[in-house]
């Protein structure tokens, strides 16, 4: 991400730390952990060539000072797939420049789309389009199944690996599927592909079983071009299918209820191209302001989506922190000594998955207890063994976890699993001693 002032090492160290299954991560985003000024210096970043896998951080250090946050990584994905609905170039702006940012943009390009990174701004350009996305690329990004109703709604066609289970859980796509079927898609696995087809994609009543949010985004893309009106019951309702419903109108789509459970999408014949700026990531906010937390310091965040983190900061004002809008951004610090809260995963408006691993780190250095109930995902708890190396005290149940505050965190070896997790462990390692 792009450091508005390289006073904040911890940005770069949780966006890096992206490293599901411990791979590597692009270097540029180690710079600004190299290079720290204003504070101690926190990190080092061992890095080999052009990719760093390895964070040593040296804790006890109050973070201080302005973080720009960068633009969303779940919003940027599925709007940067929605450029194979249209028949004109797109230009993006505000796109974080992380791995599966990467992923996607090789992957549109073998679709058919070439496209132009360059200081978050990026030209993409739908061009003749092809309906297979490959197992190499699906297969280090599950978000890549997002190209299924694109691909349907403008080739009749879709040639997509099936995604596998990921560090956080089967996943499974089972409701994308049956939901495009009631659109007249037919599909088949072949090869660990699957097979889309369909003459036309038409006007549907789709009620999701649970509000997926990639089954929302996949749908909306696809009922953009569809013949007559979709109605999505029960869609999801998170900050980043509006933005995508925002997008796709900018290009020209009907669509209205974005943001509620209903949403009704009036299929277009064509879309054209806009320039679209992607929203600001609100998990990566709410991570700095777990930092500013953990650390007992101060932090300004520019470009904060407060609104959008309201389950995030209602809990952590709970535990004891002052989190505010101010004309210069949103100002976090911790006012006393943090208490233990309960949370509870779920789908937005509630408190978001993205952010439990995070929360969890805070609450490991609480006064009391808390139980963190985690209930959309069915394997989000990798952190926990790795918090508890460090000297936490969790203890695990089911799909729920107390947690009991400890005195300190002392430094230790750990293995980062999924992308929230590494979070987690940075935000402890941050406050650890040694
Ligand atoms: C997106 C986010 C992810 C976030 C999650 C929940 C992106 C790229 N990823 O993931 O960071 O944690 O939303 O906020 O935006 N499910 C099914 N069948 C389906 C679809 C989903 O059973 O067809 C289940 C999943 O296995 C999971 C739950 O529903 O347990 C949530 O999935 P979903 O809301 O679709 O999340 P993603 O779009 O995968």
């Amino acid at each position: 991400m792009l450091l508005d002032q390289p006073r904040n090492p911890i940005v770069s160290c949780i966006l890096s730390s992206a490293s599901a299954n411990g791979s590597r991560q692009r270097s540029a985003l180690a710079r600004g952990i190299l290079h720290p000024t204003g504070n101690a210096r926190l990190f080092r970043a061992h890095i080999q060539g052009q990719f760093m896998d390895k964070l040593i951080i040296e804790g006890g250090v109050p973070l201080t000072g302005v973080v720009h946050v960068s633009g969303s990584k779940n919003a940027a994905l599925p709007i940067l797939m929605g450029s194979i609905l249209l028949d004109e170039p797109v230009t993006y702006t505000n796109v974080p420049d992380l791995r599966d940012i990467r992923t996607t943009f090789k992957l549109l390009e073998l679709l058919g789309c070439p496209n132009a990174f360059e200081n978050g701004q990026v030209t993409v350009t739908p061009g003749a389009l092809s309906p297979e996305a490959p197992y190499e690329l699906v297969k280090t990004m599950r978000a890549s199944v997002l190209v299924l109703g694109p691909l349907l709604a403008r080739l009749g066609e879709a040639r997509v690996a099936m995604p596998g289970g990921c560090a956080i859980g089967a996943r499974p796509v089972d409701l994308h599927l049956s939901a495009l079927e009631k659109m007249g898609a037919r599909f088949d696995l072949e090869d660990g592909y699957i097979l889309g087809r369909c003459r036309k994609l038409n006007g549907a009543h789709i009620h999701f079983d649970f509000p997926t949010v990639g089954g929302t985004e996949n749908l909306l893309m696809a009922a953009a071009l569809a013949d007559g009106e979709t109605i999505l019951e029960n869609a999801a309702r998170e900050p980043e299918v509006v933005d995508l419903a925002r997008f796709l109108i900018a290009c020209g789509a009907r669509i209205e209820g974005h943001g509620t459970s209903v949403i009704r999408i009036q299929g277009v014949p064509r879309l054209g191209g806009c320039t679209y700026r992607i929203m600001p990531d609100r998990i990566e906010a709410g991570t700095l302001l777990a930092a500013a937390g953990i650390t007992d310091g101060e932090l300004l965040l520019t470009d904060c989506p407060f609104e959008e983190l309201d389950a995030v900061i209602a809990k952590m004002r709970q535990m004891g922190m002052e989190i505010e809008p101010t004309a210069d951004g949103v100002l976090a610090r911790r006012s006393c000594a943090l208490r233990g809260v309960d949370v509870t995963t779920q789908p937005f408006p509630g408190f978001p998955t993205d952010m439990q691993a995070q929360i969890m780190s805070l609450m490991c250095l609480s006064e009391g207890s808390g139980v963190i109930s985690e209930t959309i995902f069915e394997n989000r708890f990798m952190h926990v063994q790795e918090l508890v190396r460090m000297g936490a005290d969790i203890r695990l149940s089911g799909h729920t976890a107390i947690i009991r505050g400890v005195q300190r965190l002392a430094g230790a070896p750990v293995m980062a699993s999924d992308l929230r997790a590494s979070a987690s462990l940075v935000l402890a390692g941050l406050a650890a001693k040694g």
